[in-house]
């Protein structure tokens, strides 16, 4: 059994559409523990460092400018083999191609507004985490 640590972001989409209970609600019903939250505003540096592995991609500016629109809610979910139970909770990238039980599915609208985030693997989770949270911030 291996308990994990991984981050969820609520995009600033998701936050507009009015999804954040809803989406919080998955993540308690699904059994996996919220050890930290925080409601933010990003800056335009956080959103660069963040995402800093897709800063050459063709889509890099939209994201940017799509995390900046409005506020997010970042959340370090703790549970056993969480990295990957929240990927596959939230789905694929492109909501188009989500299951309506996926969040993104639910939730999303396209593959620039796709509701929220999941760290991909061990080492994006421990970026991530430690990106947003410090110990002493989380329950
Ligand atoms: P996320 O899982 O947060 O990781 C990178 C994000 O880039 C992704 O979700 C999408 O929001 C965004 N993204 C990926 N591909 C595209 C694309 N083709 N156009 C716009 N945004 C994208």
């Amino acid at each position: 059994m291996t308990i994990e640590r991984t981050l969820a972001i609520i995009k600033p989409d998701a936050f507009e559409n009015h999804h954040v209970g809803e989406i919080i609600q998955c993540i308690e019903k699904s059994g996996l523990t919220l050890a930290g939250m925080k409601m933010l505003r990003l800056t335009a540096s956080q959103v660069e460092r963040f995402y800093y592995v897709h800063n050459d991609k063709y889509f890099f500016p939209l994201l940017c400018e799509m995390m900046l629109s409005g506020p997010v809610v970042v959340m370090l979910i703790e549970g056993e083999s969480a990295i990957s139970r929240w990927r596959q909770m939230i789905g694929p990238t492109d909501p188009a191609e989500c299951g309506p039980e996926t969040i993104r599915g639910a939730f999303g609208e396209s593959i620039r507004h796709n509701a929220v985030h999941g760290s991909d693997c061990p080492d994006s989770a421990a970026f991530e985490t430690a990106f947003f949270f410090s110990e002493s911030e989380l329950v």
